[in-house]
């Protein structure tokens, strides 16, 4: 694992952005892998900036996001689509088409992540993944389990992912209880993969991602295994 300390919040987004547009301007056709929730948005803003400044160019790319809330449709404002749309797509130059997101309405799971795993392998797979760190280690929503995930599926929410991501809805209740995500197979397939993670709240699970056994009980302990990984984090992260 290639450990990048960064000194900030703000110093991480800039260097995952960093990565992600150095893949795309080596390889413009590049599929991404991205994620949702807090740690990304700044990221995004930074990938927007760069846009703007004619660095890059999505007009070739393609991607996948890890994860949909099952039972939320497209423009729900809960829904991993609509913060897509909100925070990256309707900002920069990527085909609608382009566009892979679980559709958390579809009424054939098995077909939804049939479909979607066929899709990534059509790309040749995930060239650069981003991936954010859940407090009980799990990555896009692969909770924690007595076996690694293969492929995407439906998962029942943990309580504790349900409870960190209330602060998003009006309340805890109203936090869908399933989701899709890619698997953890699916993750470990990307060619890289990069993953950022911010704040002290984060020290003790990234300390066990790094240093602990590979555990299916901590999902992102499979990363280890993984030879082209970053973590990208700051003091507050690294700090155990
Ligand atoms: C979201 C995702 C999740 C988050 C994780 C951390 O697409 O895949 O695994 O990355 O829950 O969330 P934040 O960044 O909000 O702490």
């Amino acid at each position: 694992m290639n450990i990048i300390e960064a000194k900030d919040y703000d110093e991480i987004c800039k260097i995952a952005a960093n990565y992600i547009a150095r893949q795309l301007i080596a390889k413009p056709c590049s599929t991404l892998g991205l994620a949702t929730g807090s740690s990304p948005i700044g990221v995004y803003d930074r990938l927007v900036d760069y846009y703007n400044d004619g660095l890059i160019d999505f007009s070739g790319s393609y991607t996948f996001n890890l994860d949909e809330y099952v039972g939320l449709g497209r423009a729900h404002r809960q829904s991993y689509y609509y913060y897509m749309k909100k925070k990256l797509f309707n900002k920069i130059n990527i085909p609608r088409d382009h566009i892979h997101i679980p559709n958390g309405l579809s009424k054939d799971s098995d077909k939804e992540c049939m479909c979607y795993d066929e899709c990534i392998r059509a790309r040749g797979g995930i060239d650069l993944q981003l991936l954010g760190l859940g407090h009980n280690g799990h990555i896009g929503f692969n909770e924690p389990s007595s076996k690694f995930s293969g492929g995407t599926h439906k998962v029942a929410l943990s309580d504790s992912t349900r409870r960190a991501n209330a602060r998003f809805f009006a309340e805890k209740s109203e936090v869908p209880s399933e989701a899709y995500t890619v698997g953890i197979k699916t993750i470990m397939q990307s060619k890289s993969i990069i993953m950022i993670v911010s704040g002290r709240d984060k020290r003790d699970i990234l300390s066990r991602v790094i240093n602990g056994e590979v555990d299916p009980r901590v999902p992102a302990t499979v990363l280890q295994l993984h030879p082209f990984v970053t973590i990208i984090a700051d003091k507050e992260a690294l700090s155990k």
